[in-house]
């Protein structure tokens, strides 16, 4: 008997003839709504693999109810919503989705930061209702994105990826990560900084730090006071970075000028979510990856790390052991 893997969204069937030569494969049939967590939890326990979403919790209770789980694999890089230290102990092997979307992902975080500069999304907006009357000198003026400061925080692939964009604005980059980045240093021209003084000085924030422990909560007010009051912060990461309520005060009260946020502490958001309210708030709806391109990449890595895992081979990125 093939193993089965359930798959928890409608992907297209095309993506998986390889999986399905090896594997008997079902999938949630709805493309816009997530698996309910009953029929999660009901295929899970049949399943020798699960191909999930970041919308997915894969946590002790499923997997103790899972015994013939072998493979998670995650379509996305972050896995903030899988228990990974206990699906180890498990024995089970957690798979995501790098590389493929590094660009796609610094992409969309550079056109969020520059449609919060320069209110692309407010100025679309504008001639669509009707309110353009005629040019004026400070019609929807934005602020500058060249030559400023760009604080990235997370140096990983994706903040790489954005601050080889922004050298081509002739930004001034800097960044604050766990660990310093000695060549894309030298590579990139990126300055080290301490969390504190990125905040002070940089025009743009960016976040690009995965949600752990660590990051939780790490935008609060006190972030928020220390930036410039001109400043634009930016999150493409995990809505957990944030404390949103902290956010909101912020721009309510002027502490920066403007954000752009593609993540949210529980997604969906819907339209009266009290950060929409802001004039001054660009919000996307985690679209980070979302290039065809891209999304066909990632799900035939997911297949692929799949794929190996039920043949005993080495899954291509297996995040196990790694820190998150
Ligand atoms: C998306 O947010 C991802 O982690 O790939
Ligand atoms: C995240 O892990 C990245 O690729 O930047």
């Amino acid at each position: 008997m093939k193993p089965y893997i359930f798959i928890t969204r409608k992907i297209p069937e095309a993506t998986l003839d390889e999986l399905q030569k090896i594997a008997y494969v079902t999938m949630w049939e709805d493309e816009m709504k997530p698996v309910p967590r009953k029929r999660l939890l009901k295929e899970a326990a049949k399943a020798t693999g699960l191909l999930t979403m970041l919308s997915d919790k894969i946590d002790a209770e499923l997997i103790d109810q899972s015994r013939n789980l072998k493979v998670v694999a995650n379509l996305a890089v972050g896995y903030d919503n899988i228990d990974i230290p206990y699906a180890a102990k498990k024995g089970i092997t957690i798979c995501n989705t790098p590389d493929v979307l590094t660009d796609t992902t610094a992409d969309l975080t550079f056109a969020l930061m520059m449609a919060t500069a320069r209110r692309i999304t407010e100025a679309a907006q504008y001639i669509k209702e009707g309110k353009w009357t005629g040019w004026s000198p400070l019609l929807l003026a934005g602020t500058d994105i060249h030559h400023k400061t760009l604080g990235i925080v997370g140096m990983g692939r994706i903040g790489e990826a954005v601050a080889k964009r922004a050298a081509g604005f002739d930004m001034n980059i800097l960044y604050h990560n766990r660990s310093r980045k000695e060549e894309a240093e030298r590579k990139l021209g990126l300055s080290y900084r301490s969390f504190e003084d990125l905040l002070k000085t940089s025009d743009y924030v960016v976040c690009l730090a995965p949600l752990t422990e660590e990051t939780k909560d790490l935008f609060d007010e006190k972030s928020f006071q220390t930036m410039k009051a001109s400043a634009l912060f930016i999150n493409a990461s995990r809505g957990g970075v944030v404390v949103e309520k902290a956010l909101d005060r912020a721009l309510t009260e002027g502490w920066i000028k403007g954000a752009g946020l593609d993540v949210f502490v529980e997604e969906p958001i819907q339209p009266d979510h009290f950060l929409l309210r802001h004039a001054n708030l660009v919000a996307l709806p985690h679209i980070g990856s979302a290039s065809l391109e891209t999304r066909i990449q990632m799900v035939r890595l997911a297949c692929k790390n799949i794929e190996n895992v039920l043949q005993g081979l080495t899954p291509p990125a297996a995040v196990n052991g790694k820190d998150a």
